[in-house]
């Protein structure tokens, strides 16, 4: 019976709501093998009681099964549901960004892409210094809605200089690789990217970075968190009931890595006919309202659908900007006025920590070299 064991037993318990195990985030932190007996201790994030369970009682079956009798499993856990503190005490690589606002989806389609592009320059336009991140490393079509497609961006030593595009920052995957090349993602080379992004770019000193996320909740989203304190989440849904099943995933993930969540945005709620401006209901409309109380969130704001919005993203120029007397640029524009009040809120608070999501770097991180 010994150490190595005892880790391998480990890693079979995956961290509840992301596909890596215990051992790999490095929330193993002690081991003592004596004969049969084992104790372990194991350092997490969350403040969850349900999530604290799941792991003791996963562990103990692993190390059951390994063969241990005599089995002492500890969980230390942060206490306070959010830490908030008056400086940022917590990790930050990006430490010239004010704030951060991620945005997220249960899955791809509903608009998230879209959403973040007209909320930047939304933001810009209203007068703030606004970066937006294309993380979304699966699919990234920011570059395409900026109108940025197939610009690369200029290197500074071994810095990259952001693009800029109706006064905005931007960076995506997409501006670094070639045209229909695609990278097979491991777990590590995922964490590896979303901190490229925040180290090796050059970004100013930014107002707020607006950062589209790949679908889902996984590695993407808790390397973001670990790596800088979010500010701010945002969850995109239809008013489907198929999705918003899938954007409660997002705003259980927003719970788990204290992230403050601003709202959810409404996307294709209803229809604004081109030729009579008129509004009907196509997927439904307001159902997010029930689902943003469940959670204690507010809906930002409701896009109906609007060919000029799928218009403008494909052809480069988001519709806020291009568009800013229609009715849902008016709608950007009023979901980006009502998520820098709840940045301002969140700072007069005293602004985030993400203090109690650190866990030591994974085994092998380091390593590898994308
Ligand atoms: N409210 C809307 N009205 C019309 N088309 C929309 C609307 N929202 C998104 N679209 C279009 O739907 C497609 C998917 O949106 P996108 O933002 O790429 O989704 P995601 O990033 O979630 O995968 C795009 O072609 C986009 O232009
Ligand atoms: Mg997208």
């Amino acid at each position: 019976m010994t150490e190595e064991k005892v880790l391998e037993a480990l890693k079979s318990v995956t961290y509840p709501g992301f596909t890596k195990d215990i051992v790999t985030f490095g929330f193993v932190k002690d081991v003592k093998v004596n004969g049969g007996q084992v104790k372990v201790l194991v350092d997490i994030t969350s403040s969850a009681k349900e999530v604290q369970d799941q792991i003791k009682n996963e562990s103990l079956i692993a190390l059951q099964k390994a063969g241990f009798a005599d089995i002492d499993i500890e969980i230390k856990a942060p206490k306070a549901p959010r830490q908030l503190s008056n400086s940022v005490s917590g990790k930050n690589i990006a430490p010239q960004i004010k704030n951060f606002v991620m945005v997220s989806s249960g899955k791809g389609g509903v608009g998230k892409s879209t959403t973040s592009v007209n909320l930047a320059v939304a933001l810009a336009m209203q007068g703030k210094k606004v970066g937006l991140l294309d993380a979304d490393i699966y699919g990234p079509n920011i570059p395409r809605m900026m109108g940025l497609d197939g610009q690369r961006p200029e290197i500074e030593g071994n810095k990259v200089i952001p693009l800029n595009a109706y006064g905005v920052e931007v960076m995506s995957m997409g501006s670094l690789m070639e045209d229909g090349q695609s990278l097979i993602w491991r777990g590590s080379m995922i964490m590896k990217a979303i901190e490229q992004f925040l180290r090796d770019i050059l970004w100013s000193e930014l107002d707020v970075l607006v950062i589209d996320m790949p679908p889902g909740t996984g590695d993407a989203q808790l390397t973001l968190a670990q790596s800088v304190p979010i500010t701010a989440g945002i969850t995109v849904t239809t008013p489907q009931k198929v999705s918003l099943d899938d954007s409660r995933r997002s705003l259980d993930m927003f719970k788990k890595l204290h992230i403050p969540t601003a709202g959810i945005v409404e996307n294709m709620s209803g229809f604004i006919c081109p030729s009579c401006e008129t509004e009907s209901d196509i997927f439904g409309m307001g159902t997010t309202e029930p689902v943003a109380k469940e959670y204690e969130t507010t809906v930002l704001t409701r896009v109906p659908i609007e060919p000029a919005i799928r218009e403008g993203g494909d052809s480069g120029k988001p519709i806020v900007y291009h568009k800013p007397d229609s009715q849902t640029a008016k709608r950007y524009q009023e979901a980006s006025q009502n998520l820098w009040a709840f940045i301002e809120k969140i700072n007069e608070e005293g602004g985030v920590s993400n203090e109690a999501i650190q866990p030591t770097t994974p085994p092998g991180v380091s390593a590898c070299s994308m």
